[in-house]
């Protein structure tokens, strides 16, 4: 193994240069055995930061967080394996729609997911609010669930990458967070790890997304596809609006019931659009000459997650938990909507208690919000803007506090603006 001086690795990132494989190789290696000081991991995430990485730079940099850890095998299986990533939106219940429904096409979609941080949901967090529904599966268990159900949705074990967390931590208390190559390389490392074999990444852009930017949504995109077809997996990434919140429920519990009724064949017309462009794309990455509607539409899907939430401990048909404290946000004047807006909306439902601030903070299953209007509907004062959900008056009137303005009144007729963006391929 190749010796390097930490200082000369900063240094050439700080001055513009390439970093060679063995030092990346080296720095890595030596940061995850404590060998490599967090400040001197922090100058060079800095470095990165204003510096970039080349591709070869950043392929060198993903495969290192690679190896820190385990690969998942998902070799032999019966079906071809497809996987979606969203970098994170307000309302974006997707992957407990489209994970079945693929599944349901004939794909086995081994979904490892994360929790919710912030204005953002986490799948993990949705589903926890089913009774007896298990996140934690051992690597047997997901293989064995692929195979008989086609569709699991667990959290991503601590094995997958496990420097990322090391790093990620150290990117969140060092302004190294948005920097496309560190995002980039964290989320495809895992992707990569967990075997799958094709890969859609929905990419949020917009009020509530963390990428404001359509030509930074671009770039991240087409950084992530790059590297993710690189160590071959097929991967696509759609480009889609994340300014209002994606359908009308955001929270926990609220989100598994509208997820159940677009499974069941109604629910929002946007959270249907993106499930079934999502699925298109899945099914073709492996080759399935399947039209996802038809499975959607014939009741397949509801039954593959009903098997899904069973085989993970869950009961299907329990009670969701309610809120005990609810109230209405009314118009204060007669007018159009013309925006809602997404991150407003993401952290009125987190204030209310159904996100977290750190990592270890339990969430509320019940609270939320429901939207109760959409962007260009006509409305008069006192017509109800929203629900709150909340599981006591203190958190209710945190929610109520930070949900003020988020829908913008005027006179002008709004046309709904589109949903699906770009699509990104290599
Ligand atoms: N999600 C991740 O997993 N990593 C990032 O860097 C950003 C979002």
């Amino acid at each position: 193994m190749s010796y390097f001086s930490a200082v000369d690795v900063i240094t050439t990132k700080r001055d513009g240069g390439q970093l060679s494989s063995e030092a990346i190789t080296w720095v890595l290696g030596a940061y995850a055995r404590g060998e490599v000081a967090e400040e001197q991991m922090s100058s060079l995430l800095m470095a990165i930061f204003f510096n970039g990485l080349s591709t070869t730079e950043l392929n060198t940099w993903t495969d290192q967080m690679i190896a820190s850890g385990e690969r998942l095998d998902l070799k032999g299986l019966s079906r071809p394996t497809v996987d979606k990533h969203s970098t994170g939106g307000v309302g974006d219940k997707i992957s407990l729609i489209l994970a079945p429904l693929v599944a349901a096409c004939g794909a086995a979609v081994p979904q490892l997911s994360g929790r919710g941080l912030g204005h953002t949901g986490g799948t993990l967090d949705k589903l926890e609010s089913i009774p007896g529904w298990r996140a934690f599966l051992s690597n047997d268990e997901i293989r064995s669930q692929l195979e008989t159900v086609g569709v699991v949705i667990c959290a991503a074990g601590q094995g997958l990458a496990p420097i990322d967390r090391k790093l990620y931590s150290l990117r969140d208390v060092t302004g190294t967070v948005e920097s496309i190559p560190l995002i980039s390389s964290s989320i495809m490392s895992k992707k990569i790890a967990e075997g799958t074999h094709a890969l859609v990444l929905d990419v949020k852009v917009g009020r509530g997304a963390f990428i404001k930017r359509l030509d930074q949504a671009r770039e991240l995109a087409t950084t992530m596809v790059g590297l993710g077809t690189d160590h071959g997996v097929s991967t696509v990434a759609q480009l889609t609006s994340m300014n209002a919140p994606l359908g009308r429920a955001v929270g926990n519990a609220l989100e598994v019931t509208e997820s159940v009724e677009v499974l069941q064949g109604h629910g929002p017309a946007d959270v249907r659009e993106l499930t079934l462009s999502l699925a298109r794309i899945m099914v073709g990455l492996v080759g399935l000459n399947v039209e996802p509607a038809e499975k959607l539409d014939d009741g397949s899907a509801y039954v593959v997650f009903h098997q899904m939430i069973e085989a993970q401990g869950g009961d299907p048909d329990a009670k969701l938990p309610l809120a005990a404290c609810r109230e209405l946000v009314v118009a204060p004047r007669d007018g159009i909507v013309q925006t809602i807006d997404a991150l407003r909306v993401g952290v009125a439902a987190w204030r209310l208690g159904a996100g977290r601030a750190r990592k270890e903070d339990p969430v509320s299953a019940a609270a939320g919000v429901v939207c109760l209007v959409r962007e260009g509907d006509a409305i008069v004062a006192g017509q109800p803007l929203f629900e709150l959900h909340a599981d006591d008056d203190a958190h209710l009137q945190q929610g109520k506090g930070a949900i003020n303005d988020a829908v913008v009144l005027g006179e002008q007729l709004v046309n709904a603006e589109p949903l699906l963006l770009e699509r990104i391929t290599k």
